[in-house]
């Protein structure tokens, strides 16, 4: 009898035809999110994630409007994907998020770079809409930006991605009802919506059991979130961040964004009545004049925001304080400027996100304000904002050296491999000699004994 050898090489699993998703991220935490959101709901459609560009049949980039310059990225990005197109025509390739919502006419109709757009509240439609334009005639498009009054995918549990197994990302909130006159994002992301808290909280515990240490909870702005249900008391935030607290003592808890109008009393009573809520509050102030915050549409003044931070340095001495600051806004003189150095200065900021304003475009300040302070005096203003941020941040590590910090062990040094690194509640990076006891997850007591603008660096406390 004939034996016929079979050659299993040619048997290898392969993904069906059309079902590998690959997905590029720009922008804040929570677009990450959110690319994690629309994984897991691509992967209920059969598809598989991947990071390999050239195998990809969909490619999507997850966008970002923010500023100018996160766009201008984005359109050179979408010129180098039309490489995959000329490789396999019927690649397909999506703008997602805030862009797409943003842009549709000019992305569809004008550029015809893309063959489909779905704006941040459509991600469910995304597998419908692919399977429109693989199966429709040459050139069928699919967009979907409708924005909605209460999509919070509350039921999709996203696919955590950039995994350390650590920490994990939930969104607790979506859109933003503020309307600062620079900013983009309530047109982008629509109003805002809360997330039902049974679900946050049965997100919260379900990462914790599978050996997460650490939850970061999102939202544009966290303390307007509220949730009132039939039957049961309203939830605000604070009650929410002490449910997910409560989870366990090993769990921590960050949070961000809180805006400054609305940091309340209760919520600094929160994080002082809760060890694992970490003492570290994210607080935009955007400028120290008066003047510009109220133009700014930010709803509080100077006096206002220090009176805040006071509070919270009267409640939580230890406490880390970090921002958002824009130079250069409409009408910004230099005593403007000025002012937001000393209110930089009196708070004695951790860390700074700082930019230079990018006018854009659907904006109170577009409509209605001219982009008057030049480039260069705005650069100029940018430069010394972050040199005196990098002084600010060394100064606070300096008044850090001789205290001790629960770190959460994260991983090897890169520079050492004696020396572990983790963050501080603080969410200050910490380096210290691991002596063999301790691993990746534990919490350790370190006790800082130098450090450099960015970094403390200590020994276990054993
Ligand atoms: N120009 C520059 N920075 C901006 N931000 C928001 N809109 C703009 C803009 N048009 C900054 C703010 C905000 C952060 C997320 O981005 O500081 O807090
Ligand atoms: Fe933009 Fe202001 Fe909302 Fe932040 S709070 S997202 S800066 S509108």
């Amino acid at each position: 009898m004939e034996i016929t050898k079979i050659n299993y090489d040619k048997f290898t699993p392969v993904i069906p035809n059309g079902l590998l998703l690959y997905i590029e991220t720009y922008g804040c935490q929570m677009n990450t999110n959110d690319t994690e959101v629309i994984i897991s709901i691509m992967k209920q459609h059969g598809y598989t994630y991947t990071t390999e560009l050239a195998k990809a049949n969909v490619i999507l980039i997850n966008t970002c409007s923010i500023r100018d310059n996160a766009e201008q990225r984005i359109w050179g990005r979408l010129g180098e994907f039309s490489h995959n197109k000329k490789a396999d025509k019927r690649t397909v390739i999506g703008i997602v998020g805030c862009m797409a919502e943003r842009l549709k006419e000019e992305l569809i109709e004008r550029r015809q770079l893309v063959d489909l757009v779905v704006g941040p509240d459509s991600y469910r439609s995304l597998p419908e809409l692919i399977k429109k334009i693989q199966k429709g005639k040459k050139g069928t498009k699919g967009v979907d930006v409708q924005l909605s009054r209460d999509e919070t995918y509350d039921d999709i549990t996203p696919v955590r991605l950039d995994d350390n197994g650590l920490s994990a990302y939930i969104s607790i909130m979506r859109g933003c009802n503020n309307m600062c006159s620079y900013c983009v994002v309530p047109y982008t992301r629509g109003i805002e919506r809360s997330r039902n808290p049974h679900t946050i909280i049965a997100e919260a515990k379900d990462v914790f059991e599978k050996g997460y240490k650490e939850v970061n909870i999102l939202g544009q702005n966290v303390n307007s979130f509220s949730w009132k249900e039939e039957g049961s008391e309203d939830m605000d935030f604070p009650t929410l961040i002490s449910k997910i607290a409560e989870i366990s003592p090993l769990l921590r808890v960050r949070f961000s964004t809180s805006h400054p109008k609305d940091i309340s009393d209760k919520l600094i009573e929160t994080i002082v009545a809760h060890d694992n809520i970490c003492n570290a509050i994210h607080l935009p102030a955007q400028s120290g004049s008066s003047r510009m915050l109220d133009i700014m549409n930010r709803k509080y003044n100077r006096e206002w925001y220090l009176e805040r931070i006071a509070k919270i340095y009267e409640l939580i001495p230890d406490c880390s304080i970090t921002t958002d600051i824009i130079a250069g806004f409409c009408t910004e003189t230099e005593e403007d400027h000025k002012d937001t150095l000393s209110l930089m200065e009196s708070v004695g900021y951790d860390f700074a996100y700082m930019f230079i304003y990018s006018e854009r475009p659907g904006t109170k300040a577009a409509r209605t304000m001219k982009d008057d302070v030049p480039a260069e005096v705005k650069s100029r203003r940018l430069t010394e904002i972050i040199k005196l941020q990098s002084t600010l941040s060394h100064k606070s590590n300096k008044l850090d050296v001789g205290k001790t910090f629960k770190v959460l062990v994260e991983g090897v040094s890169k520079r050492s491999e004696e020396h572990m690194t983790g963050h501080s509640g603080q969410n200050k990076v910490v380096v210290f000699e691991h002596e063999n006891i301790c691993k990746v997850g534990d919490y350790v007591d370190v006790l800082i004994d130098s450090c450099t603008p960015a970094t403390l660096i200590g020994k276990i406390i054993k």
